[in-house]
């Protein structure tokens, strides 16, 4: 069986069902992959004191030099990628192309921060007072805890473990219970690498339950940072408990990402983009096209090409170099699907195609005429469900389009610079992320990633998003031999 020549290359045991444990199930067919015992509260307290006992010292280690870690975590990373993007397929249910791709992911980023670890740079700023310097410089933050969500399992941990890696920190990762073994894969890669230079402990993970490590994690006060990916819902009971401890939050929650095209814009690019947007990942990214805003020149048409693309996307397993679209992650997405799509009818949308049920998780994707004032429009259904919604003014669609509570990702088509632009401009989308010609999702690590309102305010990966995970000091050096005060204040006694 591929799944247990994986399992093995990647270092994988599973333990038996006598302790306390979780099965962690193959989406595609439902079978067992493997059991891993849960942690307890004991474990926990373990973790963090070998998280605190390690930061003393990680924090005084030159960040090249800890960039030179990341990159051979970067190197295993490389020579397990099939492996283990193969285990994401296998767990998640993507297909194997994505899961490989969720793997690059981490390769790139793995990239990233070893370039970073000789920068992280801090501004020197003029002093109004003589002889005297003033800096900013960047100090690692502490022990930093990553929650990470079952629909990228790897790859969004390793945006944020790689950056705070290099920034001085100390990790503890407590992934989704869906996800389990590919996290404990990841896991047995970095330990061969940290315990080869004597660095065990750095990167953490504790596998548990949101009652039993979930809740201790976010209320305790030896994290000052707490970064979280998931639902909204999640989201807003780890900042309400990081925040009365007055510790830090970064998240990454749900999207409710649209697309508006134009009726200039170029349909077949479009259609491609909206396929790999909606569908990919069976709609099941905090990036995935949600809802598609069709200028009414094109709406027709665009909806013709959409119904004969949705019919010939091959949907199967995820294993076969084929499919487009695997099953969903569980039987209660299936389920959540299939609530959305009657709750969309009672509405009064219209599903033109899709949404049956095709047995297991597997699912037809579903594209639905819907207004878009609809309730069920406002929210995130994290199914492959797709809203078509008409519009005539470019004006009208912008206001539709910020008017959800979500601000992750979004996208204009068009071949106007005039539209594109207003888009982008402070009166277009208001979004973290805006595109233009090409689809919401499937993001270069490069880009700080994040979104606003709903989605929570956090940016992981690229750009300066390295700065959450330190602490900046403003340094003041008087090298005279007087002490003028700042504001012109005379204290002489
Ligand atoms: C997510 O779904 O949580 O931009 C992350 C993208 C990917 C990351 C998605 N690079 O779609």
């Amino acid at each position: 069986m591929a799944g247990s020549v994986v399992l093995e290359r990647l270092g994988i045991r599973s333990v038996d069902s006598s302790s306390a444990s979780i099965a962690s199930l193959n989406p595609a067919d439902g079978s067992e992959l493997g059991r891993v015992r849960l942690a307890s509260t004991e474990d926990y307290e373990r973790t963090i004191s070998k998280s605190i006992e390690v930061f003393q010292r990680w924090r005084m280690f030159p960040a090249p030099k800890r960039g030179q870690i990341v990159r051979e975590i970067g190197d295993e990373l490389r020579r397990f990628k099939d492996d283990l993007g193969t285990l994401v397929t296998l767990e998640m249910g993507k297909i194997l192309a994505e899961g490989k791709g969720e793997v690059q992911e981490m390769i790139d980023i793995a990239d990233f921060a070893v370039g970073l670890s000789r920068q992280l740079y801090g501004l020197t700023i003029a002093s109004e007072r003589p002889e005297h310097r003033m800096l900013e410089q960047w100090h690692p933050l502490g022990v930093v805890g990553v929650i990470s969500a079952f629909n990228f399992p790897v790859a969004v941990w390793s945006w944020n473990a790689l950056l705070a890696a290099v920034c001085g920190d100390c990790v503890i990762w407590k992934p989704s219970l869906k996800t389990p073994l590919t996290a404990l894969a990841v896991q047995n890669i970095c330990d061969r690498v940290l315990a080869r230079h004597g660095w065990s402990g750095v990167l953490q993970l504790i596998i548990g339950d949101d009652a039993t490590i979930g809740e201790r994690l976010t209320a305790d006060r030896r994290i000052p940072l707490i970064s979280a990916t998931g639902s909204t819902r999640m989201g807003r009971v780890v900042a309400e408990t990081v925040a009365r401890r007055l510790g830090r939050t970064l998240l990454e929650l749900g999207g409710n990402n649209g697309v508006l095209v134009m009726n200039d814009a170029n349909l077949d690019l479009a259609l491609r983009a909206v396929l790999f947007g909606a569908v990919g990942t069976a709609g099941q990214r905090c990036t995935s096209i949600r809802r598609l805003f069709l200028q009414r020149g094109i709406a027709q048409e665009m909806t013709r090409k959409l119904k004969g693309a949705y019919d010939g996307i091959r949907i199967g397993d995820p294993m076969d170099e084929k499919t487009l679209m695997g099953p969903l992650i569980d039987r209660q997405a299936v389920e959540a699907m299939r609530a959305a799509l009657a709750r969309i009818q009672a509405e009064g949308g219209e599903i033109i195609f899709g949404g049956e049920e095709l047995g297991g998780c597997y699912v037809k994707p579903a594209l639905v005429k819907a207004r878009a004032d609809m309730p069920i429009v406002q929210e995130e259904v994290f199914a492959p469900i797709l809203y078509l919604i008409e519009f005539d003014a470019l004006e009208e669609a912008i206001q539709w389009h910020n008017a959800v509570p979500q601000g992750l990702s979004s996208a204009m088509f068009t071949g106007n610079l005039i539209s594109a632009e207003t888009f982008l401009s402070a009166r277009g989308s208001d979004c973290g992320i805006a595109n233009i010609n090409i689809g919401t999702s499937g993001a270069e690590i490069g880009g700080a990633f994040g979104g606003e309102k709903d989605t929570g305010g956090g940016r992981e990966s690229g750009s300066d998003a390295w700065k959450a995970y330190m602490r900046r000091q403003t340094v003041t050096t008087n090298w005279s031999q007087e002490l003028p005060l700042a504001q012109g204040i005379e204290f002489d006694v």
